[in-house]
């Protein structure tokens, strides 16, 4: 379905910005990424997106290129980060189609609910596994394609002016903000979005002088999302509300918005960083969700599992 541009992008920047290049996106079917691709995509781009779900992620396909009369938005369903050979098909499949990689958005993630006396060794591996194993995966499969990309948009050492051809060889992870103070609930999370950002920074550095640069996005909570609705009671979203310093959560446009900026040539000299998009939300909420009818320590220290939340173990605990 066409969305109003005012839904995922703002006013700010040029059509045509990214003509002639190419996104690939792990997660690009969720409610962030979605957004991220769908603008770029508006702004000229071509885009494959890759998931687990084949329906879903073609649906989303099919969706993003309504953003622009002929764009060209390929949907892989069937891809596990986890794997790394059905990453590299889809990464093969999409160099094939669209002519090479230009900007990759490593997004995929999982997440959930529970304190560590219920979460089993093997869920705080799925965790690790999809969000750090998943984004080194990304890395690797998209590599020598981000490398060749950088090396015909670098900017001359000599003369920094801009090249013609626009910008290339860029990543950016998508992290979260949890893992600054922590929060209860959150362990595998927490531990695998520093993971996530330490790739990114090593990426920065072994990779800056091929013409690569590699940041994070960090999200705060972003309205209408998967995260959201998986970390945010359904009972406690008022008081939350009221104590976000902006007084409201972020919108999807936000990120996709940052996610421009970095790709831009507004962001060329910008790497090894983190871009926290979160009205100053983290410096807030220590206590996270932890808070209102979760109250810190009472609810953690009484076992139970946390209500009214998407992601809800169904079987053994
Ligand atoms: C405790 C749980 C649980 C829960 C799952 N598990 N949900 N444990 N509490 N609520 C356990 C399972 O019991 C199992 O352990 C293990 O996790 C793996 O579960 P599976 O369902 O077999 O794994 P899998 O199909 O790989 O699913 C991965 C998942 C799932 C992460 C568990 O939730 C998922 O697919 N999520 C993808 C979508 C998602 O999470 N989107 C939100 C991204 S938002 P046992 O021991 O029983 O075998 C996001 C925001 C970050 O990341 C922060 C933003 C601010």
């Amino acid at each position: 379905m066409p969305l109003p541009k005012e839904d995922y992008v703002s006013n700010t920047w040029k059509d045509g910005l990214f003509a002639n290049k190419v996104v690939f996106c792990t997660g690009g079917a969720g409610t962030i990424c979605s957004a991220q691709v769908r603008a770029l995509v508006h702004l000229g781009a071509s885009a494959c997106i890759v998931g687990r779900n084949v329906d879903k992620t073609e649906k989303a396909a099919q969706d993003i290129a309504t953003a622009r009369p002929g764009a060209k938005v390929i949907g892989i369903g069937a891809v596990d980060v986890r794997k790394l050979e059905s990453l590299q098909n889809a990464v093969d499949r999409c160099v094939h189609e669209l002519g090479g990689i230009d900007f990759v958005i490593a997004g995929a993630a999982g997440n959930f609910l529970a304190s560590i006396n219920q979460l089993s060794a093997n869920a705080f591996k799925s965790v690790i596994d999809i969000d750090v194993l998943g984004s080194y995966n990304t890395l690797k499969a998209t590599l020598p394609h981000l490398v060749e990309s950088g090396k015909k948009h670098r900017i001359d050492p000599k003369t920094l002016k801009p090249v013609p051809a626009g910008t290339g060889g860029r990543i950016i992870f998508v992290s979260a903000t949890i893992h600054y103070r922590t929060m209860p609930f959150q362990t595998h999370v927490s531990v695998a979005k520093a993971g996530v950002d330490a790739l990114s920074h090593s990426v920065a550095i072994e990779f800056g002088p091929l013409g690569v640069t590699s940041n994070i996005i960090a999200p705060g909570p972003i309205g209408g999302t998967e995260g959201l609705d998986r970390l945010l009671p359904t009972d406690n979203i008022d008081s939350y509300t009221k104590s976000q310093p902006l007084g409201r959560f972020g919108s999807v446009r936000d990120i996709a918005d940052a996610t421009v900026y970095l790709f831009a040539e507004t962001g060329s000299y910008v790497s090894g960083q983190t871009l926290v998009v979160d009205g100053a939300s983290w410096r807030m909420s220590a206590g996270g969700a932890a808070s209102g009818s979760l109250a810190y320590p009472d609810f953690l220290l009484s076992g139970d599992a946390v209500p009214n939340v998407k992601g809800q173990k169904t079987s053994k605990i």
